[in-house]
């Protein structure tokens, strides 16, 4: 694998061997000692050209537990900002000797056009473009799903059978897409629930089954339940019902969560809205696997890292 675009590149194999690099990566960072000398010589730049804090953070932390020198790059306070283009700014950091790019962006495709472009030669990593994809995000959901039902016996294992509730603004989500494809790659059971103004039409051809009815979805006692982040900057009002009215019918509340199974995940990829799409108690619940997703992002971007850069799989 020379770049890391979509989960749907990724072979339940792969997939996997992924899942446990990170397990290997975690134990890394629980030692004293945090730092890897894997990628010392090596230098990523992290190029966000999109608002970030859990992405942007954990991908610098990741590169410098592995020893790697580490630029990150915002699009403000740039030369993007005096209209720079995306091919001038990437050849300009593959004059810098670039080895790892990690790209956010707002344009779905952005990191794909870096990856074939040959403007520079490094390989890229999409940490999330416009509504399509976010793959780091899928990794890190599904190594916390693993490890919460698998446990110590997680490693090489995949996700069979496991029922998954993805909830919210599927339209505009390119974490739902990632994990979409890579939960399904691992043998998930995904249910999509959303009104229907914020599902794309083309879920008809996805690997899910789709409702408009959140209680409905609850009643099947899924094992986990993950709220997605209304995306109020890429909707007009024609999307959307009224923050009242759509925290009433797909909100996960206290209600809801408190007639969930006590071992159902409840998760958020973050940024949440609280009191729009979830409650803070069902956020701050013990159900609720946010700030372990946070933790985990780190391990699974070191493992993305190490194996895009280390040389030792190509
Ligand atoms: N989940 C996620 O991508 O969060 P950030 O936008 O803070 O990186």
């Amino acid at each position: 694998m020379r770049h890391l675009l979509s989960t749907a590149d990724l072979s339940r194999d792969s997939a996997i061997a992924l899942l446990d690099l990170a397990e290997d990566m975690a134990d890394v960072s629980n030692r004293e000692v945090k730092k890897l000398p894997t990628l010392r010589g090596r230098t990523v730049v992290n190029l966000f050209f999109e608002d970030s804090t859990r992405t942007r953070v954990s991908f610098e932390l990741a590169a410098k537990r592995l020893s790697a020198d580490v630029i990150t790059f915002s699009a403000k306070g740039s030369s993007v900002s005096k209209g720079e283009s995306l091919k001038d700014t990437s050849q300009t950091l593959a004059a810098m000797g670039a080895d790892g790019v990690v790209i956010r962006h707002s344009a779905s495709g952005a990191p794909r056009v870096l990856a074939d472009s040959g403007w520079i030669d490094a390989a890229i990593v999409n940490a999330g473009d416009g509504t399509h994809e976010h793959p780091t995000q899928a990794l890190l959901d599904a190594f916390t799903m693993r490890k919460r039902i698998h446990g110590v016996a997680s490693r090489g294992r995949a996700l069979d059978g496991v029922r998954v509730v993805i909830v919210g603004d599927i339209l505009h989500s390119r974490v739902a897409r990632s994990n979409v494809w890579l939960l399904s790659t691992l043998g998930a059971e995904v249910t999509l629930v959303a009104p229907a103004t914020l599902l794309p039409v083309t879920t008809s051809t996805w690997p899910v089954a789709v409702s408009h009815n959140l209680d409905d979805a609850l009643s099947t006692t899924p094992d986990v339940v993950m709220m997605l982040r209304i995306q109020a900057e890429r909707m007009n009002a024609a999307f959307f019902p009224s923050s009242r009215e759509y925290s009433r019918q797909w909100g996960l509340d206290d209600d809801r969560v408190a007639r969930l199974p006590a071992d159902t995940m409840v998760m958020h990829p973050g940024p949440m809205n609280r009191g729009l799409e979830i409650s803070a108690g069902a956020a701050d619940s013990a159900r609720s696997t946010v700030l372990e997703q946070v933790a985990n992002g780190v391990s699974i971007r070191m493992a993305v890292l190490f194996h895009l850069l280390s040389g030792s799989d190509s």
